[in-house]
């Protein structure tokens, strides 16, 4: 796709990447012998823990006559369908049982699987693995492996502090993504007296470069005209304060501050759940103000403010979307964005035709904008 001065058309096309990771439910909603529904891709799934605490997901749907399995009971290990008692290993999803054959009838029980999906928990988040979508032998297949770990939260010294925040938003995952991108709706969506004023709007040049799937942006001194900052630089006794945010297919928005030994990192994801339907969950982790009354919840009620006035924003551009408006994109403000589905897109040829990856930014960049 070229690059040009001229606003782009463009449309975001709601395709939902497989063949990743993504966060299904914030860790404390998955506990005891409950059965937690969840959708990821459009995929119905069955969250819960072992006896041990293991997490586990299963298609929610029994391979039987395909009642939901969150219908059924989990006894720390199984979990049993509610219509006829089919029973399956919580971690394999292999079918152990089914109670209305008799002693001379060979049905091979332990053949069966009930959809599973690798799953593990990751910093407050119970996270899944989703494969590209299986074509045949489902009801007989073992769940694939994922090929790569689990995204986190980066951390940079022994003793830090960890939160978690989610909001969910009316629109697709592509609408999350680049609203989270987009660097001009700050002074007219982010205003607090503490922050910043509509007034304090001007010019910004920004470097970005690429990096594997994706493209960051790094800056020393971040915007001086945000209070916090300031106070962040007296509170450091740091000469120079960077930022690095990195946005990483399918869906990662890394940032990490570092000033002198102090550091504040945080993982956001824009999940789909389905085609017009997503969820932000930021999880952040510092040692700033680690010992000072307060200074968490404060850092909390800082970030809940912005992420619910995203959430806010976008339920109201729904609305507006809800007509399949056309849109554009324009230079630099939302060249981000137009990296985003580039990216995506060259993501899914490389996938297509199984060669490398042809990365849309070419080099290292400079954008400049007013916010
Ligand atoms: S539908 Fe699940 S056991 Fe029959
Ligand atoms: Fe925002």
């Amino acid at each position: 796709m070229p690059e040009s001065d001229s606003p782009q058309r463009q449309t975001p096309d709601s395709l939902m990447l497989y063949g990743f990771w993504y966060r299904v439910l914030p860790s404390g909603q998955v506990s005891g012998n409950r059965l937690q529904k969840a959708v990821l891709l459009e995929t119905p799934l069955v969250i819960g823990r072992d006896r041990q605490g293991l997490p586990f997901a299963l298609h929610d749907a029994c391979p039987h006559r395909g009642m939901p399995l969150s219908f059924g009971w989990l006894d720390g290990q199984q979990v049993e369908c509610c219509y006829h008692g089919w029973r399956f290993d919580a971690h394999t999803g292999q079918c152990q049982l089914i109670p209305s054959l008799t002693a001379d009838q060979k049905l091979r029980v332990d053949r069966i699987y009930a959809g599973s999906y690798p799953c593990e928990e990751h910093d407050d988040y119970v996270w899944v693995y989703i494969p590209e979508p299986a074509p045949v032998g489902a009801g007989f297949t073992k769940a694939a492996d994922s090929p790569f770990p689990v995204p986190r939260v980066p951390i940079f010294s022994e003793k830090y502090k960890m939160a978690h925040l989610t909001a969910d938003l009316p629109c697709s995952v592509d609408h999350g993504i680049i609203g989270l991108m987009d660097p001009a709706h700050g002074p007219f969506v982010h205003q607090a007296w503490w922050w910043r004023k509509r007034e304090s709007i001007h010019e910004k040049q920004k470097s970005f470069e690429p990096i594997p799937d994706g493209f960051r942006m790094s800056a020393h001194t971040p915007s001086s005209n945000s209070a916090p900052y300031k106070l962040l630089r007296l509170y450091a006794n740091a000469d120079s304060i960077t930022t690095t945010i990195d946005f990483v297919l399918p869906n990662l928005r890394l940032e990490t501050i570092r000033a002198g030994k102090y550091w504040f990192s945080s993982l956001t994801t824009v999940t789909p759940v389905t085609r017009d339907h997503c969820r932000i969950d930021v999880v952040a982790a510092w040692n700033l103000f680690r010992w000072v009354p307060f200074g968490s919840e404060l850092l909390k009620f800082v970030f809940a403010k912005f992420v619910r006035q995203d959430q806010q924003t976008m339920e109201k551009q729904s609305e507006g979307l809800k007509h399949h408006p056309h849109l554009m994109l324009i230079d630099d403000a939302d060249r981000p964005a137009k990296w985003y589905f580039q990216l995506k897109a060259a993501h899914l040829e490389a996938k297509r035709t199984g060669g490398e990856m042809k990365h849309p930014l070419p080099g290292p960049v400079t954008l400049k904008w007013r916010s």
